[in-house]
């Protein structure tokens, strides 16, 4: 009998919008040589493209047929443009993937990425579902969270930083009718597996958090 090929180590890390989590991924995957994959900029190069058709994202057709024909190597290229980072971009994303057909068309290439990360070393992958969704059996599930108050203000020290004019009131108005959407939505909703290591970094710096983070991963993989 030939025995099975073991598979590739997914570290699936959740959690909302500012909170941290795709630093942290990045981070993990840099210290362990896995690859890292941003799920959210999957929706937010559906969003993006439905935007700039001159649509509205609330335009269910458009977002199904803008997430069937992104491709990788389409959703990679846009990855450079900078509209996918702004908040227009996210709250639009935020609207497109509630079609269930969205998620539908986008599920396989997080899959595929999930069992078979280009290195081959292992898979980190951040989002809202992946621990509950794209990769339930994860070795291990990080739900990173902060207060929105606190979130808001990261955010808004983002955008001053980029040259942004913003508003603390708006950037977290803006946070809080996004968690809203996201984990209210009818399917994958943002939630925590019931196996996840809650990290909330409300009072952490990124060095904390990513120490704390770091240590709960090695030991999933040592398990
Ligand atoms: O993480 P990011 O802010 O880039 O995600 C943009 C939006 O895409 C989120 O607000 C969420 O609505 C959606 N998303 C999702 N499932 C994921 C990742 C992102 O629904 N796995």
């Amino acid at each position: 009998m030939t025995a099975a090929t073991p598979r590739t180590p997914v570290i699936a890390i959740d959690g909302p919008a500012a909170s941290g989590k795709g630093t942290l991924a990045r981070r993990i995957a840099a210290t362990l040589g896995f690859d890292h994959m941003d799920s959210g900029a999957l929706y937010r190069a559906v969003a993006l493209t439905v935007l700039r058709n001159g649509t509205p994202p609330e335009d269910t057709a458009a977002a199904i047929a803008a997430a069937r024909a992104l491709d990788p190597a389409r959703a990679a290229a846009m990855q450079s443009d900078p509209a996918i980072r702004s908040d227009t971009t996210g709250t639009a994303a935020s609207v497109v993937s509630a079609v269930p057909e969205v998620r539908a068309a986008l599920l396989d290439a997080q899959r595929n990425f999930a069992a078979h990360p280009p290195g081959g070393r292992g898979a980190v992958i951040d989002g809202r579902d992946i621990g509950t969704v794209i990769s339930p059996d994860a070795v291990a599930k990080l739900f990173v969270t902060a207060d929105p108050e606190i979130r808001a203000r990261r955010r808004l020290g983002e955008l001053q930083g980029q040259g942004v004019a913003a508003i603390f009131d708006d950037v977290l108005a803006d946070m809080k009718e996004r968690d809203r959407r996201d984990s209210q939505k009818a399917i994958s909703p943002m939630v925590a597996a019931p196996d996840a290591f809650v990290l909330d970094t409300s009072r952490m710096s990124a060095d904390e958090a990513f120490a704390a983070a770091l240590s709960f991963v090695r030991r999933a993989l040592d398990r």
